[in-house]
């Protein structure tokens, strides 16, 4: 299956992504985590996003699809795969098609994951990350069982930078003006899923995972 995971900052896309990269066997493509790696490796795509990220502002569509579409080429996205963070401007989308179009393709489904901004907020300001393997979690929510480490593969865990109050606020408000009116377009296409984004972890999988027509039952290697 070809899904987008679509919502608001913080509205737990990583988090599912995760989950279902690894029930599916699918690649989890988050453009937000290929583009703190060229961040922190410091290379010229990595300068040219800097500054947008920190504030919270979109990196230009051009620089986002020319990384999708050579992510897309990789041998493990052929059968499948999971896009989290893409597309988030009509211009994306329209792109988007273009590379599945040309590969005889398309989206499956696109899973919009529904938060308010209270909870948006409250989520970004306890999240930390893994330094290695970008697993999220949340210092309320979703601890991990040795403070600052990562269950998963051990590294220590960091606040991002763009978790501030100012960036988040900012990162709410572009989410509004320029991602929000991307519904439309896939609604015309009845691709187009809404989760509400408010329930546990566990509660809101289930829910994507039946929004799917995959089996509901989280398999216990899974659950939170
Ligand atoms: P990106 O990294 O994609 O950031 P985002 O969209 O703002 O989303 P987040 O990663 O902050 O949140 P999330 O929805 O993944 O939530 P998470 O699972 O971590 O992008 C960063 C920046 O890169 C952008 O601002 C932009 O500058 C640039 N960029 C990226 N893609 C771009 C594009 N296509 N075009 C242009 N620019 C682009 O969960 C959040 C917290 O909540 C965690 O602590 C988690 O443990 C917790 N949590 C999750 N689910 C629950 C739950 N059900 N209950 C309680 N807590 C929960």
């Amino acid at each position: 299956m070809r899904i987008v995971i679509f919502g608001p900052p913080g509205a737990g896309k990583g988090t599912q992504s995760q989950r279902l990269s690894t029930l599916m066997k699918a690649p989890h493509i988050s453009t937000g985590d290929v583009l703190r790696e060229e961040v922190s490796k410091g290379t010229p795509l990595g300068e040219a996003a800097r500054t947008y990220m920190g504030r919270g502002e979109l990196v230009p569509d051009e620089l986002l699809n020319a990384i999708v579409s050579s992510r897309l080429a990789e041998p493990d996205s052929k059968n499948g795969m999971i896009l989290d963070g893409y597309p988030r401007t009509i211009a994306q989308a329209e792109a988007l098609d273009l590379m599945l179009e040309e590969a005889g393709k398309s989206l499956d489904a696109v899973i919009v994951i529904d938060v308010s901004d209270d909870d948006v907020v409250r989520r970004l300001s306890g999240r930390r990350v893994c330094s290695k393997c970008g697993a999220p979690y949340h210092l309320e929510f979703n601890p991990p069982k040795v403070e600052g480490i990562c269950d998963v593969c051990g590294a220590p865990l960091y606040q991002r930078e763009d978790d501030t109050e100012e960036a988040v606020l900012n990162r709410i408000a572009v989410y509004k003006r320029k991602t929000l009116p991307l519904l439309n377009y896939y609604e015309r296409r009845s691709i187009l899923r809404r989760i509400n984004g408010e329930g546990s972890v566990d509660e809101v999988f289930s829910e994507i995972l039946a929004a799917l027509g995959i089996n509901n039952q989280i398999p216990d290697q899974l659950k939170m």
